[in-house]
């Protein structure tokens, strides 16, 4: 009946993240009480210059270059280069509809096979699938931060065999909110095994170590880099995204150019103005706050969900943790999910959206359900960041992770 779909897509099913939020909606909808532990969004405002710096090039209506402006390309080369230690010139930098658009082009250009480390964010594997680029799952433990080691990815190329590969790195993580410790190591094995690597920085300037890592650094001629405005910005809306080539794959990049000529054309004009003004500008008192918060809120939900029964890394970065529920009475991570969502009102997204495998108690909680604007506000130098602050600005977080953790005990 629906063979005039292809049989790729028609194989593509929506994310159980949808259909928790299908039921969150519902719920609410009864007038329950939904802690949204499920949704990853910065709660946080755009900082006000680069909002006013969108309004007043509301009216710039003409196509811009497809690449991107050039002095936004700039903008981001040199935020590379002070970030990652690596010269990605303006010539090597795409403008993207967000990141999400620059890797859906990375798998349609891509000519091999796809390697993901679990935990994986929910695109990556569907974007292959889209592409007709195979994928291969690399198990990964919380004993390494949910990162591969080179032993398991060695092992992993010995059973698929040596081909053109892109590894997927996404450090600080959705969904564990770990960072990568052997960036150099995964570099190395890569180098020897002809595997590219894609390094999906959209959280770098939300990392909570100040000495953020870049794996580009230690394989440029080989990485990939993905970033933009969505998270660090709070500007998921606004869709601008990037990608950057190293000069020895000139021709991947025109690849790219050529699919996004065919496809979006440009990214809008006046959001490019508006990002040379995030780029350019100095917003780190704004990161700095931002990531203050985050990691403050990050570590009480760390404390206090913890124990025998359910077991977390500490939070590094981004706004998730991973929390993984020991003697689970439940068949999969989604059933559990459920329970969790009809019992407590705390939703958050199953392990197996982000490649584990479905009978791991793996959930994603996102600590993100506060009034970040608010937040913001009242977080001046001479007030602590203590737990007396996160229960006046976070008070669902505060009472979702009682509720959740009080659950935990029935396990
Ligand atoms: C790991 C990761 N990569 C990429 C993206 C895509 O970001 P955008 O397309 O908004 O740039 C997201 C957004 O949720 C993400 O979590």
């Amino acid at each position: 009946m629906d063979d005039y779909i292809k049989k790729n897509i028609r194989a593509l099913r929506p994310s159980a993240t949808l259909a928790i939020n299908e039921k969150v909606k519902k719920l609410l909808q009864k007038g329950k009480k939904v802690y949204n532990f499920g949704f990853g969004q910065s709660p946080f405002p755009i900082p006000e210059k680069i909002v006013s710096v969108l309004k007043n090039n509301a009216h710039k209506k003409t196509y811009l270059p497809m690449q991107g402006l050039s002095e936004l390309r700039e903008a981001i080369s040199k935020y590379l280069l002070k970030r990652t230690g690596v010269n990605y010139s303006k010539e090597n930098i795409i403008i993207t509809p967000g990141s999400k658009e620059a890797m859906l082009l990375m798998h349609i250009a891509f000519n091999g096979e796809i390697i993901l480390p679990t935990s994986s964010w929910v695109s990556y594997q569907p974007q292959a699938q889209i592409a007709q680029n195979k994928v291969h799952w690399l198990e990964t433990s919380s004993q390494n931060n949910w990162f591969p080691t080179s032993y398991e990815l060695e092992k992993k190329i010995k059973s698929i065999g040596k081909k053109s590969y892109i590894l997927i790195i996404n450090s600080p993580n959705n969904p564990s909110g770990t960072t990568c410790n052997n960036l150099k190591e995964i570099a190395d094995f890569a180098k020897k095994n002809n595997v590219k690597i894609l390094s999906d920085e959209i959280y770098t300037d939300l990392s909570f170590d100040n000495n953020y890592n870049s794996i580009s650094k230690f394989f440029p001629e080989g990485t990939f880099i993905s970033g933009g405005l969505s998270k660090w910005c709070g500007a998921g809306g606004w869709r601008l995204g990037f990608f950057a080539v190293p000069k020895e794959m000139s021709n991947f990049l025109y690849a790219l150019k050529t699919l996004a000529s065919e496809s979006y054309s440009t990214v809008n004009s006046p959001v490019q103005y508006a990002a040379v003004e995030a780029y350019t500008g100095d917003y780190s008192d704004y990161k700095n706050k931002v990531v203050t918060i985050l990691k403050a809120v990050g570590n009480y939900v760390h404390n206090n969900l913890k124990s025998n029964k359910v077991l977390i890394n500490s939070p590094q970065g981004a706004f998730y943790l991973m929390p993984e529920f020991l003697n689970s009475k439940f068949k999969t991570s989604s059933e559990m999910c459920d329970d969790i969502l009809n019992k407590s009102g705390v939703a958050l997204l199953p392990g197996s959206d982000f490649g584990f495998k479905s009978n791991k108690m793996l959930a994603r909680l996102s600590y993100t359900d506060f009034d970040g604007n608010l937040f913001l506000k009242n977080l001046n130098g001479s007030k602590k960041l203590d737990n007396d602050l996160i229960k006046e600005y976070a008070p669902n977080v505060v009472e979702g992770i009682e509720k959740l953790a009080e659950w935990s005990k029935s396990l």
